[in-house]
């Protein structure tokens, strides 16, 4: 009997305790970035950054290609579902969703986008300070939808998530010959675009936004398309670039840093993306991967002859992106460390 009872208060309290913490933690994921993190933004938008077409999107749910530039899902579909959330995170100006869905979770974020309003221009695509734009706007369509006071709390309590940066590098400073690198220094370039981060989250915070996850750069040395065009160093990652992305992230470090002390209420995490990547590129048997110097679907179209049979097996899909498996291995490190205070 005592035992019973004991079982019943202890389930009780339990449920309890479920439903509680379910109100006090994370009731969103609101998205803003580039191609690590567009849900199918660029769908919507004249640009050559799209990626809505098979094989992309093959081991989505449905299998379908969705604009998400990978084999499935990416990092902040599997941070949504971590945090009791959706399995995937629906993007904005994607009309088959409506505020009711977007409540829960958004994507902001427009592939071939960058922290520098050049990086934009170079595929005509959205600019950081219009992602800002259709958020005010998401703001206002949430207080119609739940009130005012509902949806100020949820947005005090939602995961924003920031991941940016690689393009303005790669694309802007480094291809474009007319590009930032004319201009600047590395150094200086990156200092201008920690500046527009800054500048970013100094906006959402003033939106309301209080629980902030930036994310660093990963090891952009060893994507496909750098590693296949660096014949002199054998196809090896490029040394130079990887250090270029672990500058930026101390830099982002340091940025996280005195945000924390200057703004009240603040809570910024910096993901460090690099690190847990750069382990599974230098260690893919632990993790039941074969090819990490390759792409699964190198120059990924519909036509590609190539691509390969299980992209499981492989941490890059296209010759820039992650597939879904090295997604998930870092979405499932980053909850077990930086974002495990936040469940
Ligand atoms: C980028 O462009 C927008 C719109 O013209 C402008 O408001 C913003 O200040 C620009 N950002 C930077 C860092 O130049």
């Amino acid at each position: 009997m005592i035992h019973q009872i004991s079982l019943v208060c202890f389930c009780v309290v339990n449920i309890f305790m479920f439903f509680g913490d379910a109100g006090a933690k994370v009731p969103a994921v609101i998205v803003f970035g580039d191609s690590t993190v567009d849900a199918g933004n660029n769908n919507y938008i004249k640009t050559l950054a799209k990626s809505n077409y098979l094989p992309y999107g093959r081991d989505f749910p449905g299998g379908k290609p969705t604009g998400r530039f990978c084999n499935g899902r990416l990092v902040t579909d599997f941070i949504s579902e971590a945090f009791g959330l959706k399995q995937t995170i629906p993007a904005y100006l994607d009309p088959a969703y409506g505020i009711e869905d977007f409540a829960t979770g958004v994507a902001f974020a427009s592939a071939a986008t960058g922290y520098d309003n050049l990086t934009s221009n170079v595929l005509s695509v959205i600019p950081m300070w219009k992602e800002l734009e259709y958020f005010k706007e998401y703001e206002k369509k949430l207080f119609r939808f739940m009130g005012k006071n509902n949806a100020k709390n949820m947005l005090r309590e939602a995961l924003y998530l920031i991941s940016a940066g690689t393009n303005d590098f790669i694309e802007n400073y480094y291809i474009i010959p007319a590009g930032r690198r004319t201009q600047f220094t590395v150094e200086e370039y990156s200092n201008y675009l920690v500046g527009n981060s800054e500048s970013f989250i100094r906006e959402i915070y003033n939106l309301g936004a209080r629980k902030i996850s930036l994310a660093g750069l990963p090891p952009i040395g060893c994507i496909p398309i750098l590693r296949s065009l660096n014949i002199k160093g054998g196809g090896a990652c490029r040394a130079d670039c990887n250090k270029l992305a672990r500058d930026f992230g101390r830099k982002l470090i340091a940025l996280t840093a005195k945000l924390n002390k200057e703004l009240t209420g603040i809570k910024i995490l910096f993901l460090n993306v690099y690190n847990p990547a750069l382990h599974v590129i230098n260690n893919p048997h632990a993790y039941g991967i074969e090819n990490v110097a390759t792409a699964c679907c190198y120059l990924c179209n519909r036509d590609s002859p190539f691509t390969c049979m299980d992209a499981n097996t492989y941490a890059f899909w296209d010759a820039v992106h992650p597939t879904e498996k090295l997604y998930h291995i870092v979405a499932d490190h980053l909850m077990k460390t930086t974002l495990a205070e936040l469940v």
